[in-house]
């Protein structure tokens, strides 16, 4: 069959790690960006791409190894081989390291769609970089749980990347497939994402640090901690 589970061990290490309805990611290969932001408590998993890692001043390997030691969260890991065979070779070496955390990136290709409709019986799959709906439909038939809309660059290749995510949602209604949207640049953008239809939210570490803020929150805790009374006040 040459399913990823067939390999000795594979299966019963992948158990699919159990996120809520909705998630936010944030979309880095930054061990201390990935740190701080999987310590503030609403931050459930990390996606990474072969750009991100190359830019890392770590190995991909030891990254994922630290990574591991606090984050519980489901791991996107994106594959860059360039064959069928060498791709579920890849598959394999980060199962090993990843084990039930591993969610399978793979680029909306022929062999990419291949490989998902391959491996996603046993390991959770994201088509990337989807730019249009027949592709998600592609992705959905696959087998996909996820699938990540570049929401940014669409906006600035194409002209409306959150219309995109509509449409795109449109056409995975009542599917086990699921909108991530990714190349989001700022707060606006990744609420206006969630409004259109996705369900999870992959964010940069700057709009991950941002998404709690808002200046007169300041003001109003600022007049809070300033002129008033709790427990801990005499
Ligand atoms: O994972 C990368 C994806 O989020 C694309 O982001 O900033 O390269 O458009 P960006």
């Amino acid at each position: 069959m040459g399913k990823i589970g067939t390999q000795p061990g594979a299966e019963a290490k992948h158990k699919e790690v159990d996120i809520g309805f909705m998630s936010i990611f944030i979309d880095s290969a930054n061990i201390n960006e990935a740190k701080t932001a999987l310590g503030l408590g609403w931050v459930q998993g990390i996606t990474t791409n072969p750009l991100l890692l190359a830019q890392a001043d770590m190995e991909p390997s030891a990254f994922f190894t630290e990574l591991r030691k606090f984050c519980d969260g489901p791991i996107f890991y994106q594959l860059t081989s360039n064959t069928f065979e060498s791709s579920i070779a890849e598959a394999h070496r980060v199962l090993e390291l990843l084990e039930k955390q591993l969610v399978v990136k793979l680029p909306p290709t022929e062999l990419g769609f291949k490989l998902c409709s391959e491996l996603s019986s046993r390991i959770p799959c994201c088509p990337t970089a989807i730019y249009s709906p027949a592709q998600a439909l592609v992705a959905r038939e696959s087998g996909a749980q996820y699938l990540a809309v570049y929401v940014n660059r669409a906006t600035r290749l194409m002209g409306d990347g959150l219309k995109l995510v509509e449409d795109i949602a449109a056409v995975l209604e009542e599917s086990q497939t699921q909108l991530l949207a990714a190349s989001l640049k700022s707060t606006d953008e990744a609420t206006l994402a969630f409004s259109a239809g996705a369900h999870h939210l992959t964010l940069p570490y700057s709009t991950v640090k941002e998404m709690s803020n808002h200046p007169l929150s300041d003001e109003a805790i600022k007049q809070f901690n300033e002129s008033g009374r709790g427990l801990d006040q005499t």
